[in-house]
């Protein structure tokens, strides 16, 4: 087997790489950082081969698809992804932008593509990387969770879809709480509980695809926290999701001084 990871140099992606080549599968790794790749691919025991390529810009991800539309690739992981704390109306647009790129507009690109071509053979995986942000609006991280939305709700239009063709291509979709990886340092914010490592959280999401789960959420504690957003009146529960937030950023701005 082969799985093509975008976001495989750091975090949840990597780990992912690491317990698929523990299972033997092939991988082809993405993301921008080549050197970080590269040691990755190096700690691999399967086959890996790395491709450095910025998949905010949408030629990329075609490129992305041209050089490995014809590798088999039974797994596809949709895994890259960043977010920006802090109010919509003094966030950095071009920032934001991007971030619509990676996290909306390549998982788009990425899984339409690769779809196309499952249906063809009948069979594959998609394992697109959402949030348990995708069940939610979320103040002061407000692009990020609205792009972890599109994400699951587009994953799930699609995993009916393909119910309804009887095929055996599969897709599930991993909705993550906080996650000790680089993304706090990226997104300019400080988790406030406990986070999850990547390790357990890449392993549980990898043996829950295989198993064919739809809605991949790793922990009992989040669990039980989506299920509670669905009671919760929507004001009140942007209110606690705005506190949540701001103490994440107060947190990294102390923290950095
Ligand atoms: N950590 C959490 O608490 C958490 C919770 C829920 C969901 N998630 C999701 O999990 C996924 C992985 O994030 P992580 O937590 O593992 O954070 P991470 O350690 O920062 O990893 C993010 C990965 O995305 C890649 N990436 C970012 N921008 C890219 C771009 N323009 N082009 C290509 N690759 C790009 C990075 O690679 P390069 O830097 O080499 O480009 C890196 O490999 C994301 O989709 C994130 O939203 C994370």
């Amino acid at each position: 087997m082969k799985a093509l990871i975008t976001g495989a140099s750091s975090g949840i992606g990597r780990d992912m790489a690491y317990y698929l080549s523990d299972k033997g599968i092939d991988l082809i790794l993405v993301g921008r950082n080549l050197d970080e790749l590269k040691k990755v691919k190096e700690k691999c025991k399967s086959k890996a081969t790395v491709y450095d390529l910025d998949l905010s810009i949408k030629e990329n991800v075609f490129k992305l698809y041209d050089i490995t539309k014809d590798e088999n690739i039974d797994i596809l992981i949709n895994n890259a992804g960043f977010g920006l704390f802090g109010n919509f109306y003094e966030t950095d647009l071009e920032k934001e932008l991007n971030m619509i790129n990676v996290n909306i507009i390549a998982v788009h690109i990425l899984t339409k593509l690769f779809l196309k071509d499952f249906i063809k053979r009948d069979k594959g995986y998609i394992l697109n990387v959402a949030s348990s942000a995708g069940f939610m609006a979320g103040p002061k991280l407000s692009t990020y969770y609205s792009t972890k939305n599109y994400v699951l709700k587009s994953s799930l239009a699609i995993y009916e879809e393909l119910r309804h063709m009887n095929s055996n291509v599969k897709i599930s979709v991993l909705c993550p709480g906080p996650v000790e990886t680089n993304f706090n340092k990226v997104a300019g914010g400080s988790f406030n509980t406990k986070s999850a490592t990547s390790e357990y959280v890449a392993r549980y999401a990898i043996d829950k695809m295989f198993k064919n789960k739809l809605v991949i959420i790793p922990t009992i504690k989040i669990k039980l926290a989506v299920f509670l957003t669905r009671l919760v009146p929507t004001k009140l529960l942007l209110r606690i999701n705005y506190h949540i937030q701001n103490v994440k950023i107060k947190k990294y701005n102390k923290n950095k001084d």
